[in-house]
């Protein structure tokens, strides 16, 4: 599961960037909103939103999670920067973010004109790749 949840965090970011640079160019330029781009933003909100479904299920099976372990506590995993991202940060931080793309998302949506949906997208979908960015275990991934 976890080769799963390693391979499917490229599409994350690869959709999640490109769906934040194309609202970004289309507010700025002022350009109609089209069919093309909520055709992004949705690939990129379903694509993380299955990673949040296989990171849950990576999480119970992952032998890097310690549910309860007598010489590795809570104090200590705590205490340790590596653990403490991978127990508590990276899940956290992730959920958030999926949260914010889910209300960017639902937001444009009910907007009618085409600027404030680009500029709906691009703040809510900036935010999120900005922390998705910020708790990937880089070290356990590149
Ligand atoms: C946008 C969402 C997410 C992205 C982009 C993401 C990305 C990643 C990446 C790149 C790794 C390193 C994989 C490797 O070892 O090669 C990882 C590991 C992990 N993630 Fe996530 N993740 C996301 C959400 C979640 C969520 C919601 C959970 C749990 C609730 C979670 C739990 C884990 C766990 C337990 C590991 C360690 C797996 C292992 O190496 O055994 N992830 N994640």
């Amino acid at each position: 599961m976890a080769h799963i949840h390693s391979y499917w965090a490229y599409l994350v970011l690869i959709t999640i960037t490109i769906a934040t640079i194309n609202s970004i160019l289309g507010w700025t330029s002022k350009r109609a909103f089209v069919g093309k781009d909520f055709s992004l933003a949705l690939v990129a909100l379903i694509v993380t939103h299955l990673q949040f479904v296989i990171g849950i299920v990576t999480y119970f099976v992952s032998d890097k999670i310690q549910w309860s372990n007598e010489d590795l506590g809570t104090k200590d995993i705590m205490g340790n920067s590596d653990l403490r991202l991978i127990h508590l940060e990276h899940p956290l931080t992730m959920i958030i973010a999926i949260a914010l793309l889910t209300i960017g998302y639902s937001k444009h949506k009910r907007q009618l004109v085409s600027t404030p949906k680009f500029k709906t997208l691009s703040i809510f979908y900036c935010l999120a790749l900005l922390l998705v960015l910020s708790r990937i275990p880089w070290k356990l991934w590149i």
